[in-house]
């Protein structure tokens, strides 16, 4: 394409991003997606998509060019931006065609593409701030817009992926032959099996806490259901976010706890509970806790008390802790169907970690940024000021005579 159809293309999509942006994203409880998945039909779901792609796209790329100039410019942040250009102009191809079979197909590979081009947006997106970290200092409002940019960012990412895996996995071919295809719809499970869920979760950290100490803690786990005490508890959810979650607690636990005891490690206690209205998994861990002063850091990406991770790590050498996305991004998962992540420490004992979930499917609706003036506004509101007595000097420190 030639220099000036270049830029043609490039001022028509702007015009686009601000034409899909105007409109809010839609959310889906699980329910929905489990209701919509058992009628599974592939011409609405492609109706819905081709627009509410280009809308939850539209809205978080305005966010992306509210940031600061300096990390606009960062390589790998126009790496990713780029990628976001590319598959919005790739969705929009599909603005006015008719959901006829040889597009469906095509809408499917789309979807695939797209997917598979956004593999790693979450490390080159960490890698374009540590960039910008290496390159300028940085102070406290543009570390403020960035934390507030990169919860939004990174679950705008968990929605659109979740959109494109349940079209791609109910209507594609990439489940024929495996057992998924009939027990779940799309990446839900209606039964998930939490305990199953923790084992294996626990059976993948442990694998890895034994490589670094050459030991792990055993894991007990005591299940309660208010409903049925006879009967393990099975909900509807996406066992791929639980497990993320549960495994990044638990690597973080087995750290805490193997670098707190000498030869005898005291086991992670896990509860799974179902109440009324919440599903709570609690993992307790005897690791030594953490300082309050240090609590308000701990969902910050890149707050880390482990030494920094080699830059390309070989798949055998995968660290058990040290990037700081391990809680944020987990939190995220957590709050994506309005449910909650929070850690309580007692400082010199350990740390429990909870994962809230809705009982009901119905009130588990996606939580989406969603882009207006508000948003807007707090990439430029500065952080806030001091207005209660703290560290700092008083009279009394000040004159100790
Ligand atoms: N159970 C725990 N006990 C003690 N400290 C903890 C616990 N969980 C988290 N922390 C502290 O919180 C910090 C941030 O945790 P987070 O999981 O976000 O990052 P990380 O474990 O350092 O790296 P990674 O991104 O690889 O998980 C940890 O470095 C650790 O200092
Ligand atoms: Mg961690």
């Amino acid at each position: 394409m030639r220099i000036s159809g270049w830029l043609f293309r490039a001022s028509n999509l702007n015009k686009m991003i601000d034409f899909y942006s105007q409109f809010n994203p839609s959310p889906l409880s699980i329910k929905h997606f489990v209701d919509f998945g058992r009628q599974a039909c592939e011409k609405k779901s492609y109706l819905f998509l081709r627009q509410e792609l280009p809308v939850r796209l539209a809205n978080i790329m305005k966010e992306i060019h509210l940031l600061p100039d300096n990390l606009l410019s960062m390589p790998s942040v126009v790496l990713v931006n780029n990628w976001y250009f590319m598959s919005f102009d790739e969705i929009l191809q599909f603005e006015k065609l008719d959901a006829q079979p040889p597009t469906l197909d095509r809408f499917c590979d789309a979807l695939i593409k797209i997917r598979n081009r956004h593999t790693d947006v979450v490390q080159t997106m960490a890698q374009g701030v540590m960039e910008l970290k290496d390159s300028y200092k940085i102070d406290a409002q543009t570390e403020h817009s960035i934390q507030y940019f990169l919860d939004r960012f990174y679950m705008s990412r968990i929605s659109i992926r979740m959109l494109i895996n349940q079209h791609t996995l109910m209507f594609g071919n990439e489940l024929d032959g495996r057992s998924d295809r009939i027990s779940h719809i799309g990446c839900i499970d209606p039964n998930c099996h939490l305990v199953s869920v923790v084992q294996d979760a626990y059976e993948n950290a442990s694998f890895l806490c034994d490589r670094y100490y050459l030991a792990s803690p055993d894991l007990h786990i005591i299940e309660m259901n208010k409903d049925d005490d006879t009967d393990s508890i099975r909900i509807n959810y996406v066992p791929s976010h639980l497990y993320h979650m549960l495994f990044e607690l638990f690597k973080n636990s087995m750290r805490a706890v193997m670098e707190h005891h000498k030869d005898s490690f005291p086991p992670i206690e896990v509860s799974v509970v179902k109440g009324l209205e919440d599903i709570c998994i609690k993992i307790s861990d005897r690791g030594g806790g953490i300082p309050r002063k240090e609590t308000e850091f701990l969902f910050h990406y890149m707050y880390s008390t482990a030494p920094q991770p080699p830059q390309s790590p070989e798949p055998h050498t995968v660290p058990l802790a040290g990037y700081g996305y391990g809680l944020p991004i987990s939190r995220l998962y957590a709050r994506y169907f309005h449910g909650e992540l929070s850690l309580l420490s007692c400082d010199g004992l350990g740390t429990d970690a909870i994962i809230y979930m809705k009982a009901l499917s119905a009130e588990a609706n996606e939580m989406l940024p969603i882009f207006n003036k508000t948003s807007s506004k707090a990439y430029r509101t500065s952080v806030p000021t001091g207005d209660w007595s703290s560290h700092g000097p008083t009279l009394r420190t000040m004159s100790t005579r």
